[in-house]
């Protein structure tokens, strides 16, 4: 990675998760399952639904207000808002394009990016490369995801994984010596798209009753093969995005990895050999939310005062596409 003129760095952060709570209890009564299941196989405990007239642009807006509060800063003041999502509020117009107007950032440059839970990770690194490039001053990335959507409720196996909310973090232009963004590795396979993916809705396989019936316009998953994947390529580029900074495992201050299982993320840090006290873990809470679960991880560790100018952050992720990638960022507050 090629310095440009400036650095970049985060000055907000903020998250948006909805009220109502689905515990694992909930699905005793739906399909054959356990809480012991559900905790042991995956560390979930609860997940977010968002309501029925809740859209992703919903989720997010009140996210981004979130973190401008925390930067002192009006809507108007961003220059571009990515809104990473597989939930898009319509087909088109991007949801990005509907949070800018409801935050009175009309005219202001606005897209989505669809990488499923890689997502905030291609975010952020576009943000910032813009940023470096000298092209936007400030730009808004928010994980926005409305995943009880577009969940097969009658699948034990995916069912249980999935919930709603939404993370923003705010870029913005620094001095080159204080750049935050050290480095970030991005990659993809996509010889297998039926491994993760929602298969009606598309061009591919246009909506019919038909594939409605059979769930085709829900997420379909092969778990098991996707599990050993994600543990093996968030630990190639973590160790690549250290290593191009420069720096080891001994120097990370904070992983931030995308929360799909407590199992993957504990694999994954033992293979890093990082202390767990430094692998932040919240999916008790929210389960999956996708490209919403690492800006949603940073926010909360904002609010409990954890992270300190001069840390080294890992933030690591895997998901659709397939999809992965990492980047090591220095916090400077
Ligand atoms: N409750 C009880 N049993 C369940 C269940 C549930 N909710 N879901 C699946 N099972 C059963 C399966 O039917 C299977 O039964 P069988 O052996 O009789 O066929 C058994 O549990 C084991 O299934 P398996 O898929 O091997 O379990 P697992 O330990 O791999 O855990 C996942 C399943 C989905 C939790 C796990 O594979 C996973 O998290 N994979 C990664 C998926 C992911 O995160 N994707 C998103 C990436 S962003």
């Amino acid at each position: 990675m090629v310095p440009g003129h400036f650095g970049a760095r985060i000055t907000g952060v903020g998250h948006y998760v909805p009220d109502h709570v689905m515990r694992n209890a909930d699905f005793e009564k739906m399909f054959e399952t356990s809480d012991d299941w559900i905790v042991s196989r995956t560390g979930m405990r609860e997940r977010r639904y968002a309501e029925p007239h809740q859209a992703a642009s919903d989720l997010a807006t009140i996210a981004a207000q979130h973190a401008l509060e925390r930067a002192g800063l009006h809507g108007r003041d961003i220059d571009c808002f990515i809104v990473a999502t597989v939930t898009p509020d319509y087909q088109f117009p991007a949801t990005a394009c509907i949070v800018a107007a409801n935050l009175g950032a009309v005219g202001r440059a606005a897209f989505d990016l669809e990488i499923a839970c890689s997502g905030f990770i291609y975010a952020l690194s576009t943000a910032a490369s813009f940023i470096r490039a000298g092209i936007f001053a400030r730009v808004m990335v928010i994980g926005a995801e409305k995943l009880s959507g577009i969940t097969n409720m009658t699948d034990r196996g995916t069912a249980i994984l999935f919930g709603d909310g939404a993370g923003a973090v705010i870029v913005e232009r620094t001095e080159l010596d204080s750049d935050s963004f050290l480095a970030c590795e991005l990659g993809s396979d996509g010889s297998n798209p039926d491994m993760l993916c929602v298969k009606a809705g598309g061009s591919r396989n246009p909506i019919t009753p038909e594939l409605i019936d059979t769930h085709k316009n829900k997420m379909f998953m092969s778990g098991r093969e996707i599990f050993k994947y994600a543990v093996n390529k968030m630990v190639e580029t973590s160790k690549n995005v250290i290593a191009t900074a420069g720096l080891t495992t001994d120097d990370i201050s904070w992983v931030i990895p995308h929360q799909a299982n407590r199992r993957i993320i504990e694999a994954a840090a033992k293979r890093l050999d990082v202390d767990r006290e430094k692998v932040v873990i919240n999916i008790e809470k929210y389960g999956n939310t996708s490209s919403a679960t690492i800006p949603i991880a940073l926010s909360e560790m904002i609010e409990k005062d954890a992270m300190k100018a001069g840390d080294l952050i890992l933030f690591t992720g895997f998901g659709g596409g397939l999809s992965w990638g990492s980047i090591a960022w220095r916090w400077s507050a």
